[in-house]
């Protein structure tokens, strides 16, 4: 038993620290995320069945916009990706899409928890479109026919390096950092080989680089080079 005023004290701190540390704030699913997503599927015509739970199906669709509609699918994208950061007026965004760990302390969600796989694979896609939308853009742009054609014929291929990291990292994660240059690299070499252009195999290093690296912030050495490389 502690004393009312002891047990005050702990709850104040407590909440005091949720409250000052964004790393700590949990995502209210039911307040925004749900919301955000589903304005998401609506204005890309996605099945409202994509989402954290279905954070794979959701990378599917994403990708096969790239695929099949080159720029103008990542415009489409990013366009809806910049409604579904201001959707979250609450100041949630965080919380619920870059902070796996808001995810899996997810409130009012019908009951639903996600798992630690969903919380990282749902964050890391919009990690990625941070680049893919921002610097990204153009260097996709000037190469859409060699690019978008990776995204038609080697999902398969990146899917192994999204796959062999995910393996790896978890059975030796002092090694985290190592892996997550191998997956850049994967995902280099798979851009490399479609359009033998420095600048697009850049591309896909970072697009892959981006995802991993904020699940393993202490490997911020990891670059991409922009310069001809072959493994
Ligand atoms: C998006 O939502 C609006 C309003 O509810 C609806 O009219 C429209 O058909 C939806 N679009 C898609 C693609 O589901
Ligand atoms: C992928 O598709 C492109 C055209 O869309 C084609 O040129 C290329 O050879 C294909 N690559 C593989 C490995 O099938």
């Amino acid at each position: 038993m502690c004393s009312t005023n002891y047990c005050l004290a702990i709850f104040v701190l407590v909440g005091v620290v949720a409250a000052q540390d964004p790393r700590l704030t949990a995502c209210n699913a039911g307040n925004s995320l749900n919301t955000c997503q589903w304005q998401f599927n609506n204005k890309t015509g996605f099945d409202q069945s994509l989402g954290v739970t279905n954070y794979q199906g959701l990378r599917s669709a994403i990708e096969k916009s790239f695929a099949d509609y080159q720029a103008l699918g990542l415009l489409n994208i990013c366009e809806a990706y910049k409604e579904y950061q201001q959707c979250y007026t609450d100041g949630q965004f965080f919380a619920c899409a870059q902070n796996p760990f808001g995810l899996l302390t997810a409130t009012n969600n019908g009951g639903v928890q996600f798992t630690q796989d969903q919380a990282n694979g749902y964050v890391k896609i919009w990690n990625q479109l941070d680049f893919v939308c921002g610097a990204g853009f153009s260097i996709f742009a000037n190469a859409e026919d060699c690019g978008s054609a990776v995204f038609n014929n080697q999902t398969a291929a990146m899917r192994q390096c999204d796959n062999d990291f995910n393996v790896n990292a978890a059975a030796d994660p002092n090694e985290a950092c190592a892996y997550v240059e191998i997956a850049a690299n994967c995902y280099f070499q798979l851009f490399w080989n479609a359009c033998k252009k420095p600048e697009v195999a850049y591309w896909g290093c970072n697009y892959e680089r981006t995802g991993t690296n904020l699940l393993y912030p202490q490997c911020s050495q990891i670059f991409c080079t922009f310069h001809e490389r072959v493994i």
